[in-house]
């Protein structure tokens, strides 16, 4: 087969992409075996490793199904995309298209369908009576909110809720004028590239990181640098000597691995932004849920040099469908942000702002907090008990007790292992997920990320049983 790797990036992602265009434009069609991996990297002159990962990520994101044993070939999409309509697409695309092209996936979050246990990361919906709740403040915004379009920055009344909060909860004191309300992180993602990057401009990502996050910065054509990270967080001795524009980071509970940024790091990262004149953006995702003690304060607490771009979200602590969530600005950044999100979507929904002010105003939203902290404890309890009882020492446990995942590392195996596990279990009904798809380059050993939140004590418990069988028979076969 003819696959053509165009040198940006890792070799696996390459090669990722290159199969993924040959999906796209029908030289592979659903069902079509791909080669076999030694094949394939003996052909391509790459190693197994770089082949492995570049099929586990295509089967991560939906391209692709099978493991390595018995072939893996290319599934049936389940929705059309659009590059597979029967709309030739333009042949001239912008260079931003052009790169979200390349980034495109059907999700890295798709699920496998159907199976009794999912341990897929992204649930947010952990209390079934919030729906309820949920409706009524909706009905009840909705009699009082002005039909016009709301303010560009974000409803008043929110952003004085969201300040109180960030004060209380957070360790941020900040004025409701430094305050823009958007549509997700992923907006403030967009908005920050447009705002402080031109294209080529070096961005610092953690390795690993957040899939979404990448993808927005590299279709604006940003430069990724990836700095690695360790159990206390982004290693800044790594930093780049050269000035980067932007440096990402989840300090508070790093995505995905859980590490806290330590105190010494947070200084040093502060001291490096002012010294290298770049700006901080840190994604506050699920600061909110810390089941050991008080939630940490976040990084822009202690920022006294005003760089630090701190992003907060409802997708997490309320659910990812409201497309809400907020950025506490700098102060020199303000209106270039406001200009921004005014190109971007005039402003964000006054309905589901106002409804949110006042659950938060009315204590709503602090009741529905502790409840949810207090569920998603037990259930990351349950998970890790199951863990230690099955699994023991077949696996190392890490991260900090926080959020709404856990990551293991498979110890004694490979990534070919790895992934032939992730396949057995899911035809059991147990959805594992790999860590490899949120690197840039693959992890020298294999990991799962696993998402408590959709699963009840009694399911998850029942789910590490299963995963326990699982990794008995894999040692079975090895024996
Ligand atoms: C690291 C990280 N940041 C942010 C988000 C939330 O993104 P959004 O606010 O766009 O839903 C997630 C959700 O999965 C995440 O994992």
């Amino acid at each position: 087969m003819f696959l053509e790797l165009d040198g940006h990036g890792p070799h696996y992602a390459q090669l990722a992409r290159a199969l993924k265009s040959a999906v796209l434009d029908g030289r592979l069609t659903t069902g079509a075996r791909l080669p076999p991996t030694r094949e394939l990297a003996h052909e391509l002159e790459l190693s197994r490793t770089t082949v492995l990962a570049a099929y586990e990520q295509l089967r991560a994101e939906g391209f692709i199904e099978g493991h390595t044993g018995s072939g893996s070939y290319v599934a049936a999409l389940q929705t059309q995309p659009p590059l597979l309509s029967a709309q030739p697409m333009i042949d001239m695309p912008s260079r931003y298209a052009q790169r979200a092209r390349l980034t495109r996936t059907p999700g890295i979050a798709t699920k496998h369908r159907g199976l009794r246990y999912e341990l897929q990361y992204g649930h947010s919906q952990i209390n079934p009576a919030l729906n309820g709740i949920w409706g009524r403040e909706l009905a009840r915004a909705a009699m009082y909110t002005p039909p016009q379009i709301a303010d560009v920055q974000g409803l008043p009344a929110l952003r004085k809720q969201i300040c109180d909060y960030l004060a209380c909860r957070r360790g941020v004191r900040i004025s409701p004028e430094q305050i823009l309300v958007v549509a997700g992180t992923q907006q403030a993602v967009t908005l920050t590239a447009r705002v402080l990057l031109d294209e080529g401009d070096a961005v610092v990502l953690e390795e690993p990181h957040y899939f979404s996050m990448h993808q927005a910065l590299v279709a604006h054509g940003s430069r990724i640098c990836a700095v690695r990270t360790d159990r206390d967080g982004l290693i800044c001795a790594e930093l780049p000597q050269v000035s980067p524009h932007l440096v990402c980071v989840t300090p508070s509970h790093q995505f995905p691995t859980g590490a806290v940024l330590s105190l010494p790091r947070r200084l040093k990262l502060l001291r490096y932004a002012e010294k290298h004149q770049c700006w901080i953006l840190e994604d506050d995702y699920d600061g909110e849920f810390r089941y050991d003690a008080h939630p940490l304060a976040a990084l822009r607490s202690l920022d006294q040099g005003d760089r630090v771009i701190y992003v907060g979200t409802f997708s997490k602590v309320l659910f990812g469908t409201l497309r809400l969530a907020y950025m506490a600005l700098p102060v020199a950044l303000v209106e270039d942000f406001f200009n921004a999100k005014y190109l971007s979507d005039i402003a964000s929904p006054g309905i589901e702002q106002a409804a949110l002010a006042h659950f938060m105003e009315d204590g709503g939203f602090e009741r529905h907090l502790r409840l949810a902290r207090k569920e998603l404890q037990v259930r990351r309890e349950a998970l890790i008990e199951g863990l230690h009882q099955y699994a023991g020492e077949r696996v190392e446990i890490v991260g900090s007790p926080a959020g709404m995942h856990v990551v293991v590392w498979l110890r004694g195996y490979d990534h070919s292992r790895a992934e032939a596990l992730i396949e057995l279990a899911r035809e059991r009904g147990l959805g594992l997920y790999s860590m490899t798809p949120h690197y840039l380059n693959p992890p020298a050993r294999p990991g799962l990320l696993l998402g408590y939140c959709g699963l009840s004590v009694t399911a998850l418990r029942e789910a590490m049983q299963l995963f326990g069988q699982c990794l008995d028979d894999m040692d079975a076969e090895r024996a």
